[in-house]
């Protein structure tokens, strides 16, 4: 306790709101997948005003600071750095404020809700939050690493539903910009400099967002496909005909369906033989089912592409949303559990997607042939989760050479070969810097040298550099 930074801030907000004892600290201290660090002490603020302290006494002592929601982020931007000493911002008892206009169809939020503890909230009103996910991260870290989800592809992502913003800067000083309007054309809306910047240009203490209905049907079915032309020509064919009432499209690769049903022993197996891949398709719709049952809708539209497809169609299971959606929402924690693993978040134009894995096919033949590929992901929106996996000892080499040899490879051909993301909704951090660093225009990084100099003018937010 001798340290003047702990002892400032404990003067400043209280005893309870600083950890500094090393067993509370652990679990801010390592990420859900990257990132292992160690924290000076963690600050929890419980109002905007105590996140204007604790980064202005943090500014007064030269200390740099990490802000972390729920820490559920893939890529390491929310744990502090290896040196013990930056201060983890911690956003979890600044919790209280969950602000409904249902008239409106907003919501105010403070940053360190709970996705869950909103939509709790907001189903009492027959609304919910729909950028949707497996995690269950808090809304201020969804905002600054821009969440996309399941159903992106009916919904859009965070910054498509975000109406207003309130954020503390490096400093400790406050913008706010509240707005709860869908139409204000008044100028420069600074919202958009915080989202998915991962919190480098200020904490995110406040937020207003658009809500939705809830659905009041969903109808959910799953589709085996031969390959991944089969599944772009079911995508086009619910696109033209359902597209109004289409709200996910989610493909499994048979190897990543394996891997569920090998760690998870409450869920079964849906095919008798696992397809190349099984798409998700999801309707759902404000209408009841008795203005517009969307299961027969769904039936007789996979019905009629069955029928169409010929022996490039598996298998069209219907119903059983919930296990089918289980299936999905495993395979990350599942893969995990299989060995040494790779993940990789990228996206392609979607036409793209078969070009693009079959290359990566190839390569891994070519030069890692124990080496699995286990891809999935939102091929909807383009997105796929192209991790691979692989047993040490088969492969006969460390995991860091396999990472060496495959990581910029992969991302090479994504980017400079198909046009494609590096990080197409896990937003950046330490886990990505080099290749924003590679990937990324200079004038970008100029502007965000800018930005930085502005928003926070010590350069102490966050463990990533955008400039
Ligand atoms: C998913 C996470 C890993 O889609 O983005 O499961
Ligand atoms: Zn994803």
């Amino acid at each position: 306790m001798s340290d003047p930074v702990v002892q400032a801030l404990v003067r400043a907000l209280g005893e309870r709101a600083v950890l500094t004892d090393a067993t509370d600290r652990a679990r801010f201290e390592t990420g859900w997948r990257y990132g292992k660090g160690q924290a000076r002490c963690v600050v929890r603020p419980a109002s905007t005003a105590e996140v204007s302290t604790a980064l202005r006494v943090c500014a007064e002592h030269g200390v740099r600071v990490v802000a972390q929601g729920a820490n559920t982020g893939l890529v390491a931007s929310s744990t502090p750095d290896a040196s013990g000493s930056m201060v983890v911002l911690s956003l979890e008892r600044l919790n209280a404020t969950i602000e409904l206009d249902g008239k409106g169809r907003t919501v105010l939020v403070d940053g360190g809700v709970l996705l869950s503890q909103l939509n709790e909230r907001l189903a009492h009103d027959g609304f919910w939050f729909p950028v949707d996910l497996g995690a269950d991260p808090q809304i201020g870290g969804m905002v600054a690493t821009n969440t996309g989800g399941t159903r992106l592809l009916k919904y859009g992502d965070v910054r498509h539903n975000l109406l207003g913003i309130e954020v503390v800067l490096g400093d400790g000083r406050v913008l706010s910009q509240l707005n709860r309007l869908r139409k204000n054309n008044t100028g420069l809306d600074c919202k958009h400099l915080f989202v998915g910047t991962t919190g480098v240009f200020g904490v995110v203490t406040r937020a207003v967002l658009q809500v939705a209905p809830v659905p009041k049907q969903r109808s959910v079915a799953l589709v085996g496909c031969r390959d991944g032309q089969a599944v772009l020509a079911l995508l086009q064919v619910l696109e033209a005909d359902l597209g109004d009432v289409l709200s996910a499209f989610e493909v499994m690769s048979a190897n990543a369906m394996a891997a569920v049903f090998a760690h998870q022993p409450n869920l079964r197996k849906p095919f008798a033989e696992l397809p190349r891949y099984a798409a998700l398709v999801e309707l759902s719709s404000t209408l009841p089912a008795d203005t517009l049952a969307l299961d027969g809708v769904l039936e007789a539209r996979l019905g009629a592409f069955l029928e169409g497809a010929g022996e490039a169609v598996t298998d069209v299971l219907v119903g059983k949303g919930d296990e089918f959606w289980q299936i999905r929402h495993h395979i990350s924690e599942s893969l995990r559990s299989e060995g040494k693993m790779l993940a990789f978040d990228i996206s392609v134009p979607r036409s793209q997607l078969p070009a693009f894995t079959a290359e990566v096919e190839r390569l891994l033949a070519a030069e890692w042939p124990q080496v699995r590929l286990c891809d999935y992901g939102h091929w909807g929106d383009g997105g796929t989760h192209l991790n691979l996996v692989w047993n040490e000892v088969a492969v006969g080499k460390p995991a860091t050479e396999v990472v060496a040899a495959l990581q910029p490879r992969i991302y090479e051909m994504a980017v400079r070969d198909f046009d494609g993301s590096y990080s197409a909704e896990h937003c950046v951090g330490p886990h990505n810097q080099r290749y924003y660093d590679l990937y990324t225009d200079p004038l970008v990084k100029q502007f965000c040298a800018l930005v930085g100099d502005f928003c926070d003018p010590g350069d102490r937010l966050g463990t990533v550099r955008l400039a």
